[in-house]
């Protein structure tokens, strides 16, 4: 994951945004944020059940606007740089899509994205976004929580962890002829982990389906842990008894771990993780590095599930 900083100007998200959302999904029901984005929210959209809550949000931190976030991305599968995967990510076919679910669970077998969807109640949550390359946003996501999901697909006692792999095509996504990492992506999550109520599965964000360079149809968001987690376009979901590979993991173990969460306390061998800045803030100037929270903030929810885990060695 090399640094390139690619961004310049100074811009917060634009709160009409919202108003001009659409709607896609319609039999689900959604759970909007409506606190931190304001009254347009709560009329976006017109369909199904509308709750909201401000439980998962953000308060006193811009939303990074959605150019930023929609533009500056790691996504290997289409090129190593950051503004490459928004000009080339358009051969991906997110629609249909299928999940093939495998492993120990009882209900295993290839599931259509839709009928997944569809049984799930839809919210969007506003996160913090922190990648181990020491830059962060905050952005708000549209989908369901891991764990409901987990629910439907009922996993033995066997299964101790969840593995998910994203999609192998070079002709849907031609960086895959270079062997950058050793395809598929892989990426996987302690069970406890998985089933934590951050533990979110993305559909959407800024009110519309995913972007395909921010891996439409279907990603992982795990907010306390570094972006490499948040595995995009999921074609496989396995329940296994052991802990299964992850691709940078796989790559480099001595620079990525499988838990990776974020720790201010713990360096990665190239870029300190003590701050991070924020991107679309600002030049450095003018954008001061942050310091970084342990758990990118997210401690209440998920401290103790490491407690009297070695952090430095289980990093
Ligand atoms: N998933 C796949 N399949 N391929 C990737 O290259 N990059 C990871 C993660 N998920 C990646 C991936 C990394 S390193 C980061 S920081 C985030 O996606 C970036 O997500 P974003 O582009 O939506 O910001």
């Amino acid at each position: 994951m090399k640094f390139k900083n690619i961004i310049k100007e100074n811009e917060v998200t634009d709160q009409s945004l919202y108003k001009s959302r659409r709607n896609f999904i319609k039999s689900a029901s959604i759970l909007t944020a409506s606190t931190i984005i304001g009254s347009t929210t709560a009329n976006a959209f017109e369909i199904g059940k509308h709750e909201s809550t401000n439980k998962y949000t953000i308060k006193n931190e811009a939303i990074t606007a959605k150019k930023y976030a929609s533009s500056y991305n790691n996504f290997y599968e289409f090129a190593t740089s950051k503004d490459a995967p928004a000009e080339l990510a358009h051969t991906l076919k997110p629609e249909p899509w299928q999940v093939e679910i495998t492993g120990h669970c009882k209900n295993t077998g290839v599931l259509d994205l839709d009928d997944i969807v569809k049984k799930q109640t839809l919210e969007e949550r506003i996160y913090r976004f922190r990648c181990v390359e020491a830059w962060s946003m905050v952005i708000p996501w549209l989908g369901f929580r891991l764990s409901d999901l987990i629910k439907q697909l009922e996993p033995t006692s066997k299964a101790k962890y969840i593995y998910f792999e994203t999609l192998k095509d070079t002709e849907q996504m031609p960086g895959q002829y270079r062997r950058t990492i050793p395809w598929p992506y892989r990426e996987g999550l302690r069970m406890d982990e998985a089933m934590n109520e951050l533990s979110f599965m993305a559909v959407g964000m800024y009110g519309e389906k995913l972007p395909n360079q921010n891996g439409a149809p279907l990603r992982l968001v795990v907010p306390w842990k570094y972006g490499f987690k948040n595995i995009k376009s999921i074609v496989k979901i396995s329940f296994l008894e052991k802990q299964p590979v992850n691709s940078w993991n796989q790559i480099a173990d001595d620079e990525y771990g499988f838990y990776a969460n974020v720790n201010p306390e713990v360096d990665h061998p190239r870029w300190s993780q003590a701050s991070e800045r924020r991107i679309g803030a600002g030049f450095s100037l003018f954008n001061p590095r942050i310091d970084t929270l342990k758990f990118n903030g997210y401690g209440d929810y998920v401290a103790d599930m490491y407690k009297g885990m070695d952090l430095r060695k289980y990093f």
